[in-house]
């Protein structure tokens, strides 16, 4: 019998070194502004609802709040450096809407567009482009506080929003992104409570959902507005990869992939998706002419994996279960379900090994991933947009007081990981690019700081920068186009 992916997964089938990726293969970094910017009240920044929630006290581990993340605001020069030393092609960032617009829409603040404009002719400067991501999950809490993404006004917001930062940046941005996994800006922070802005409200999680979807269509049509036609333009989305029963592996399909997939790329909302949580809301959010807006031509869909998920339908009552014990999200036990209309389903533990994150290693998903989208939406480039992991990392210093950081699993992560992409590659899948998540160690939203997913560690107690044996790794392997040995 032909084998799976799947099948194929074992630590023997990855000790493929030497591989080489093509010429005009993009290999960069990610962060995103909340994670390590800090500075929040500087340049006349206004809060965002991820200030008011890691505020709020048990809704962070240890507390921790993005108050001063990285101090990347103030350290920019010295973080693009970095970049030039590891010898970075691209650089995926977010830029904070409450930055531009404090109160989300009418007065921009021009200060903090300067920061931007510093950022992006430094990448240049030092030939790494400049991939920008408009949300990554900061809400300017004025807009919160009249309904947030559950009100369809925000999506409007949010296209104001683009074009401001469009007119001003859009003639050196490499390529636009307008949300970051808005799976989790719409499941986790209004079904969930895990997330800001912590709301566990099913129907204002769909509705959630189809203003952001409005809002990347109403975003990408206002860059190429504002910045020209040829404007380069992508969405990222945590596309799940669920293994099991077909009938669960249907629902968390639905609910976290095609929901989103969908309407962006052939114009339509998922009839099945729409039937399954009927009975949480009638859709009428969804007015004439939305699914045609949202259906904007993207030059590049961008994926952000991590892992996989087993699911399968209850037997019996399921008490004690919550339909998403075991799945790949950032929630903890208080937390609520963010399926919806999922409670049928439940999430089966993946054997190990995990990350620090308590998430299953498996790079087979990636592969699979990345020839499923392609075969369901032929002609589409991708691009990984975040993969990486976090480790309990430990700095030594030696007797000549040099630093180190010894994470020899997340380079087999990385290592493991690229393999697959390559593979899915010599199966004719378009990938474009990877950016590894992160660059720097950094505010790990409701695990605080206490997960480390940087391949640049960052001691916050001096802020001082090591790079981890990972970067240079990664260094070596720009360097030579191939996975090094
Ligand atoms: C996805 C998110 O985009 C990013 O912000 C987060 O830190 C990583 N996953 C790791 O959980």
């Amino acid at each position: 019998m032909r084998q799976t992916a799947t099948e194929r997964t074992t630590a023997d089938d990855y000790r493929e070194y030497g591989l080489a990726f093509p010429a005009d293969f993009v290999f960069g970094s990610a962060t995103a502004a909340y994670q390590i910017e800090g500075a929040v009240r500087e340049d006349g920044r206004g809060p965002s609802i991820w200030d008011t929630f890691s505020h709020t006290p048990g809704a962070v581990v240890n507390g921790d709040t993005g108050d001063v993340a990285a101090d990347h605001y103030h350290r920019v020069e010295q973080d693009l450096d970095l970049m030039t030393s590891l010898g970075l092609q691209a650089y995926r960032f977010s830029i904070a809407w409450p930055r531009v617009l404090p109160t989300g829409t009418g007065r921009v603040n021009g200060a903090s567009l300067a920061f931007y404009d510093r950022l992006v002719d430094g990448l240049l400067e030092r030939g790494i482009r400049p991939i920008a991501t408009l949300y990554h999950w900061d809400l300017p809490q004025a807009l919160e506080d009249d309904g947030g993404w559950a009100r369809r006004d925000t999506a409007y917001a949010f296209e104001e929003y683009a074009g401001h930062v469009g007119s001003r940046l859009g003639d050196r941005i490499d390529t636009w992104t307008t949300l970051n996994e808005p799976w989790c800006s719409a499941f986790l922070g209004y079904a969930a409570g895990a997330h800001a802005p912590g709301r566990r409200e099913p129907a204002a999680a769909l509705a959630a959902t189809h203003h952001l979807n409005l809002a990347h269509g109403l975003a990408a049509r206002a860059l190429r507005d504002v910045a020209g036609a040829r404007t380069r333009v992508s969405v990222t989305l945590n596309l799940q990869v669920v293994r099991g029963d077909a009938e669960a592996v249907r629902r968390i399909d639905g609910l976290a992939n095609r929901i989103f997939l969908e309407p962006m790329l052939h114009g339509r909302y998922p009839s099945d998706v729409m039937a399954d949580t009927a009975g949480v809301t009638d859709w009428a959010f969804v007015r004439d002419g939305d699914e045609a807006l949202i259906n904007q031509p993207l030059d590049v869909l961008g994926i952000n994996y991590y892992s996989t998920s087993r699911v399968r339908l209850r037997t019996g009552t399921g008490l004690g279960h919550r339909a998403w014990d075991g799945a790949a999200d950032d929630t903890t036990d208080d937390d609520a379900s963010p399926w919806v209309s999922a409670d049928e389903v439940e999430f089966v533990p993946q054997p190990g090994p995990y990350t620090a994150m308590g998430w299953a290693i498996d790079p087979s998903g990636l592969e699979e991933l990345l020839v499923s989208v392609a075969h369901r939406y032929p002609g589409l480039p991708l691009m990984i947009t975040e993969n990486g992991a976090a480790y309990d990392d430990v700095l030594t210093v030696d007797a000549a007081g040099r630093s180190r950081v010894a994470d020899a699993e997340r380079i087999d992560y990385l290592r493991r990981h690229l393999v697959a992409v390559h593979r899915a590659m010599a199966r004719g899948v378009d990938v474009r690019g990877y950016q590894v998540w992160s660059l720097l160690d950094n505010f790990e939203w409701a695990r605080g700081y206490a997960k480390r997913f940087g391949i640049v560690h960052v001691d916050y107690q001096t802020l001082e920068r090591t790079p981890k044996d990972s970067a240079a790794w990664y260094r070596e392997l720009i360097a030579n186009r191939r996975i090094p040995g």
